[in-house]
């Protein structure tokens, strides 16, 4: 299994588009979130997949790390916005140290994004109304809850999700009191542009009172 594995590992590549977006930091904006929208629209022009699914990392109260795939929900004036139980084992995590950290990775792009900063829980109407905005599917998953718990037997969860499909389709108001929107205002925003002579872009940005500052790191 060894052998097959570091053979795949070896014959795969990274950064090996036919060409590569060219990123000049002096034309970057002044705000990390207009750049960000920039990013992400040429993400889902260049048919990125799943362009708003991101890592979320969370630490234990023993500063163990934690990490995750979530959606991004929004980026406003109040930061990177997303949305899970507060009951689950993130959501206990958020509660007793409110501080994460996202990653995306746009392959097509060559691209990364980073923000790290401290988490904030919303209000719970917006945290409802957010939800409401999806699809029905959305709304059985959050109804089933229990996020993060062991499971007895699969066909638990199957009887559980059934019930939540008829409550969610009959129901589209009901009330899912774990339903948190969180978000993340950011601190600290980096852009990597990947560059196939791995001479790749860092770019970045530290929030500074209500402004940015700008800054190059070495790849
Ligand atoms: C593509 C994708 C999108 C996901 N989006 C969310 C999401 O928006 N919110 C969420 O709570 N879990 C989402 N999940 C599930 C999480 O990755 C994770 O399994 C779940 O939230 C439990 O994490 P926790 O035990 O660390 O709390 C998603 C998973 C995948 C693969």
């Amino acid at each position: 299994m060894g052998t097959d594995l570091d053979e795949l590992l070896k014959s795969l590549r990274v950064w090996d588009l036919p060409e590569l977006p060219r990123f000049d930091p002096r034309d970057a904006p002044a705000d990390p979130r207009e750049l960000f929208t920039s990013w992400f629209g040429d993400a889902v022009a260049a048919g990125q997949v799943e362009p708003h699914t991101m890592s979320l990392a969370t630490a234990d109260t023993d500063g163990l790390p934690d990490v995750r795939i979530v959606m991004l929900h929004g980026v406003d004036e109040r930061g990177w916005l997303f949305a899970s139980h507060s009951t689950s084992r993130k959501g206990r995590q958020l509660a007793a140290l409110p501080y994460a950290a996202l990653a995306f990775y746009w392959p097509s792009r060559a691209r990364q994004v980073r923000v790290r900063g401290p988490v904030r829980t919303l209000d719970a109407q917006e945290a409802r109304a957010d939800l409401g905005a999806r699809s029905t599917g959305a709304l059985a998953a959050a109804l089933v809850g229990r996020q993060s718990e062991p499971l007895t037997t699969y066909e638990e969860l199957a009887r559980a999700s059934a019930t939540a499909w008829e409550r969610a389709a009959a129901e589209p108001d009901a009330a899912v009191p774990s339903w948190a929107l969180y978000a993340l205002d950011p601190r600290e925003v980096e852009f990597f542009q990947g560059d196939t002579e791995r001479r790749h872009v860092r770019l970045r940005y530290v929030r500074e009172g209500d402004g940015w500052t700008q800054e190059l790191l070495w790849p």
